[in-house]
């Protein structure tokens, strides 16, 4: 008796977006996703969830334990909407805007640097890859999530261009900052991800850099789309 064998499906291609804060990676990922009609994976909004859950229920920010506990119970859903890629929900409430405070950046940032978290977090991102595909943009897509991305993009932008971003980012959305404290912020919390032990922010080897300094986001997602196409 002859078996015929069933070649088993390849996986959803992955578009891995890495790089430092306000180097432009949510706001080019998601319309990349958009215009690709693929899903869109915002890791960040994990480790921010992560935070802002240690915040309501108590938990310290030293708590390694505590805080990867929570991590594997986080009850999060992304809005599946793709015209509000930002509305985030923890335990059923709308978070979107408390989760983009500079105290929950920082807090995320602290978090992250913690392997219960960023191990208890695993699975739940290599979830969101799922047919026609995924954009993934965070800070170890490319080097330790999905490893195997069909394109892998390590964006960069100069500190001050990078501050800027975040100020327009943080008005635009009602919320309170002052530019020196972005500039200190963004240094130390660039330092923390970069230093850190576990999945430190670093290109992977195959990744492609793209410093978007004075590009227009167009122009980025031109680069990007080319890139795509030729793959
Ligand atoms: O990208 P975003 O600024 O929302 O990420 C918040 C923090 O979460 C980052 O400063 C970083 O410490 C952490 N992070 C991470 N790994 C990711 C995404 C975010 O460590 N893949």
């Amino acid at each position: 008796m002859t078996q015929t064998r069933v070649p088993p499906s390849a996986p959803a291609p992955v578009l891995a977006i890495d790089g430092p804060s306000g180097s432009g990676k949510g706001t080019i990922s998601q319309l990349l996703a958009q215009r690709l009609g693929w899903h869109y994976l915002d890791s960040g909004a994990l480790y921010r969830l992560v935070a802002l859950a240690a915040l309501q229920h108590g938990v310290a920010l030293d708590d390694a334990a505590g805080l990867g506990a929570l991590a594997a119970g986080l009850d999060a859903r992304f809005s599946s909407d793709p015209a509000q890629p930002d509305k985030v929900y923890l335990e059923g409430v709308e978070v979107s805007a408390a989760l983009r405070s500079e105290q929950c950046s920082n807090n995320a940032s602290r978090v992250a640097a913690l392997p219960e978290v960023r191990a208890a977090l695993l699975q739940r991102q290599r979830a969101f890859r799922k047919a026609p595909g995924l954009v993934a943009d965070g800070r170890d897509m490319g080097t330790v999530i999905f490893p195997d991305a069909a394109l892998k993009i390590f964006l960069t932008a100069t500190p001050e261009e990078r501050a800027c971003r975040r100020y327009k980012q943080l008005k635009d959305k009602g919320l309170d900052a002052k530019m020196n404290d972005l500039v200190k912020d963004i240094a130390e919390r660039d330092a923390r991800d970069s230093a850190r032990a576990a999945a430190p922010l670093k290109p992977a080897p195959d990744a492609v850099a793209l410093d978007t300094t004075g590009m227009s986001i167009e122009a980025v997602v031109e680069r990007i789309q080319a890139l795509l196409r030729k793959k």
